[in-house]
């Protein structure tokens, strides 16, 4: 059976049970309820922490464990009522039924009458919601760890709730393409759409003349500059945006990445784009790669693997599923994969290190420690005139020491942008 509100359910306790990623479970949904779904489990997530301290008014009793699927089909229902403004006898009567199903008679009851409760005070409830932070302890220790200020973080769960728009990169003139697909020019000529239908059936698509890739996303490769000619090594390539704009750019380019399924996704994108006669895609661990490797590279790119809570707008399960172990993990690897990557440009030649984190130890303070142990190494300052040829910025991203850091509230106007660090670095000797 295929009820939408049950496999909701299942997904939202997969995600926080498990901590995988909301995209590992996207094939199981049936066609007919994808929208559905989607909308219910990301709206649910975003909501998440305010939802809970709502139903434990009205819950006085712990729903046995066995039962667990009850609390989740019941903190949707509060979420579509609250939310989603869907007619509350609708979502009330379906919850009450699958729960009934799922559980018992007993369950199923309790659960009529506490919606019914919600349903009724309704509106002092969606103005508590609104009022509550949306982000979980762990979630507020890692930003806190990174020294963010109160003022940020609240800005930060502000954010949670917009419907992140869709960026487009482009290989030809933007002032065309914002034309042709109705788009507003992004200060480094990315186009942004705010709703758009189908991507498969936009202007473009099919002869490959533009992929998605956040505006953050596209800065990290703008920042070097002319690139014709020189060779490239992106060591986390996949799925490719950053391949994509390397070889759209001329570069002599050499795509790696550990993962294989990743890897296919990287090659079709560049077959769509027409870009896979000139890419060299090698499966491999970088650290591996590396190792043998004796080749010297005008430019290494480093897109290192990382906690992504920068994307949180996007994938709102971040905030319940990352926690500073997780930052802690992955800036060893990135620590690793960072010396690694710094023997393999040549004197004179660039390394390119970038995270869509939020957190500082994955970012600022990384490169930080990075360039205290490789003195070979200096900071080039990322010029405004690389990231901003088609306007200027509503936050500037550029920092004083001339990295560049976005958050997800900057360009809130036009949209916001996903959390990004990017460091430039040359090689001196
Ligand atoms: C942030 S994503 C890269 C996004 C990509 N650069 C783009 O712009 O589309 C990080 C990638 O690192 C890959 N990865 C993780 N550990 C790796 C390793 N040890 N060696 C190579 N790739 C790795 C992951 O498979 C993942 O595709």
């Amino acid at each position: 059976m295929h009820n939408p509100r049950i496999i909701s359910a299942e997904i939202v306790k997969t995600i926080l049970e498990e901590k995988v990623f909301f995209s590992a479970m996207k094939a199981q949904i049936p066609e007919e309820h994808r929208a559905f779904v989607n909308a219910l489990v990301l709206s649910s997530l975003r909501n998440l922490v305010a939802l809970k301290k709502i139903m434990a008014k009205y819950v006085r009793k712990k729903i046995p464990h066995k039962h667990i699927c009850a609390e989740y089909l019941l903190l949707l229902a509060i979420n579509e009522i609250l939310c989603m403004n869907t007619a509350p006898y609708a979502v009330i009567n379906e919850t009450v039924k699958n729960i009934r199903l799922k559980t018992d008679s007993f369950l199923a009851g309790m659960a009529n009458a506490v919606l019914r409760k919600i349903s009724a005070n309704a509106e002092a409830e969606k103005t508590f919601l609104q009022k509550t932070s949306k982000l979980p302890d762990d979630f507020l220790l890692l930003l806190t760890e990174s020294a963010y200020s109160a003022a940020e973080i609240q800005a930060l769960s502000d954010t949670l709730t917009d419907i992140p728009p869709t960026d487009l990169s482009i290989k030809g003139i933007p002032s065309e393409w914002s034309k042709k697909l109705h788009g507003e020019i992004m200060p480094n000529g990315s186009i942004r759409l705010q709703f758009p239908e189908k991507i498969e059936t936009l202007e473009g698509y099919l002869p490959g003349e533009w992929w998605i890739q956040d505006v953050s996303a596209s800065l990290a490769v703008q920042t070097l500059g002319e690139i014709k000619n020189k060779s490239v090594v992106d060591l986390c390539a996949a799925p490719g945006g950053k391949t994509a704009q390397l070889l759209a750019a001329g570069a002599d380019v050499t795509a790696l990445d550990i993962s294989e399924n990743r890897l296919n996704t990287l090659e079709e994108n560049m077959k769509r784009l027409g870009f896979n006669d000139n890419v060299n895609i090698i499966n491999a661990d970088a650290q591996n790669f590396l190792r043998h490797n004796t080749k010297e590279f005008d430019v290494v790119l480093l897109d290192a693997p990382c906690s992504a809570t920068g994307t949180l707008r996007r994938h709102p399960e971040i905030i319940h599923i990352k926690s500073q172990a997780d930052v802690k993990a992955q800036s060893l690897l990135q620590k690793e994969l960072l010396h690694s990557a710094a023997e393999a440009v040549k004197k004179g030649g660039f390394l390119l290190y970038c995270v869509c984190s939020l957190s500082r130890f994955e970012g600022e303070w990384q490169i930080q420690t990075f360039l205290e142990n490789h003195s070979e190494y200096k900071i080039v300052p990322i010029s405004a005139k690389t990231i901003s040829q088609y306007g200027s910025w509503e936050n500037n991203p550029i920092m004083e020491n001339g990295t560049v850091r976005t958050m997800p509230f900057y360009e809130k106007k036009r949209g916001g942008m996903d959390g990004f660090f990017i460091s430039l670095m040359q090689r001196i000797y």
